[in-house]
């Protein structure tokens, strides 16, 4: 891939399909396709580009293949950005009530999970059919298993290269995404772009990945399959979910959820038994003196990881024979058990990429770029990153209509 922005001519090239779009969008993912097919319905004449050979193969993959397509939840402080508040404006003008309607316009049937998810009840295919039929409607040319080369920008009109055509047009869309799971096609394209338009980029990064730990930690590598209801800290901010044990770390949405905040040093702190008060365990041994730590703890935890706390805590022998002041301590290091994790399991297994094309250089009513007219940049590529649950792709849809009327 080679990007230029120049000023003169964009040089020779085999083919020309010159002035017959008004706007490129390059990429046929969440995001592109939801611009190109807003585009499209208003009047725009678009050009949807993608290397993969089918669009939307995340949206394919999402939601264990049910594609969780939204949260009811969706709000500003589900995002991390260097500027929280440069979403605020698409998302209030995109709502997860305005996918559930097109949704249903289709008859796709679906349900509210946990924590205001919304899943397909069938697959996540109807979700790409019901896109790709929005792209139709809206007279989109789609071109896939093609990817993007040479971009040039002259004359206010953008002139990018697709295998042995050049197109132009004189609004350019990047909805390439970011690096995670670079095995289904994803790429740092859109980075490259941006910044040879002069646009900054954060420092991308893997976000909802699983942590890996080390061999201070193997007794809990050991509980592979393992899960439990937790609370997960990491400095003030805190997810109750479900944790996972893994061979090489943890995971489950707990965990991926606060992966997008860790700063790759500190230790995270779980609470095992959220909810309970820190003298639970001297109540206890007033209510079964003869019951072990290891027993009590199984009434509440899964057998195995009450087992392998029990043994790191070392507090042996009946209820009633330790002090109230041992069971306190124990009781506070059920609450906040620190993990150090090693890293996490980077891009290949991070459900999103955090960080991205910086929104100080975008304008946050239309995703349009402040310095380059007519460049715009929408979904994951930008720094907006969602929690789990949906807000990542309310994220896409949201922002990629924003730039479709801007058009
Ligand atoms: P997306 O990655 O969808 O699309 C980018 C497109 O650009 C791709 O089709 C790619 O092939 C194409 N492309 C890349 N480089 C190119 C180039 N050089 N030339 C041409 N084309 C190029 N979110 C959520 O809200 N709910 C969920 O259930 C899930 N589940 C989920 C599961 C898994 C396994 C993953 C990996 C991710 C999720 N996500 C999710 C996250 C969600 O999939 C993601 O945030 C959106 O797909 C982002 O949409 P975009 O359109 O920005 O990028």
């Amino acid at each position: 891939m080679t990007v230029a922005d120049r000023t003169g001519s964009s040089g020779a090239a085999p083919s020309r399909e010159q002035g017959r779009f008004d706007a490129i969008v390059l990429g046929a993912g969440a995001a592109g396709l939801m611009c190109a097919a807003r585009a499209g319905q208003r009047g725009r004449r678009v050009l949807l580009v993608d290397h993969a050979p089918e669009a939307g193969r995340k949206i394919l993959i999402s939601g264990g293949g049910r594609c969780n397509f939204t949260n009811i939840h969706t709000a500003p402080d589900r995002y991390l950005s260097a500027n929280p508040h440069f979403c605020k404006s698409a998302l209030s003008r995109y709502r997860p009530d305005d996918f559930v309607a097109l949704v249903e316009r289709y008859g796709i049937a679906w349900h509210e999970k946990t924590l205001g998810q919304l899943f397909c009840d069938g697959s996540a295919r109807q979700v790409v059919a019901m896109l790709l039929e929005e792209c139709a409607r809206g007279g989109v040319t789609l071109r896939l298993g093609q990817p993007a080369d040479t971009i040039d920008h002259a004359d206010g009109r953008f002139r990018v290269s697709i295998g042995a055509d050049v197109v132009e047009a004189p609004r350019l869309v990047l909805a390439t995404g970011g690096p995670s799971i670079p095995k289904m096609g994803a790429t740092g394209f859109a980075y490259d772009v941006a910044r040879r338009f002069g646009l900054k980029v954060v420092q991308p990064r893997p976000a909802l990945v699983p942590f890996t730990l080390g061999e201070e930690d193997a007794l809990f590598r050991s509980l592979s399959g393992v899960s439990a209801d937790v609370e997960v800290r990491f400095g003030k901010v805190r997810f109750r979910e479900a944790a996972l044990f893994t061979h090489r770390g943890l995971s489950g949405p707990a965990m991926l959820q606060i992966s997008s905040y860790w700063d790759h040093k500190g230790a995270i702190h779980v609470d095992f038994l959220p909810g309970r008060e820190g003298d639970w365990l001297v109540a206890e041994k007033a209510a079964r003196p003869r019951s072990s730590l290891r027993r009590t703890l199984a009434a509440a935890l899964p057998e195995r990881l009450a087992e392998a706390l029990a043994e790191r805590m070392a507090t042996d022998g009946e209820l009633g024979g330790i002090t109230d002041k041992a069971l306190r301590h124990a009781a506070a290091r059920l609450a906040a058990w620190p993990f150090r994790p090693t890293g996490t399991e980077g891009f290949a297994k991070a459900e999103v990429t955090a960080g991205g094309i910086a929104t100080a250089g975008l304008s946050s009513r239309t995703m349009e770029a402040r310095g380059v007219p007519g460049l715009f940049a929408i979904g994951e590529a930008v720094d907006v990153t969602g929690w789990l649950g949906g807000y990542n792709f309310q994220w896409a849809w949201a922002s990629g209509v924003a730039a479709a009327e801007a058009l």
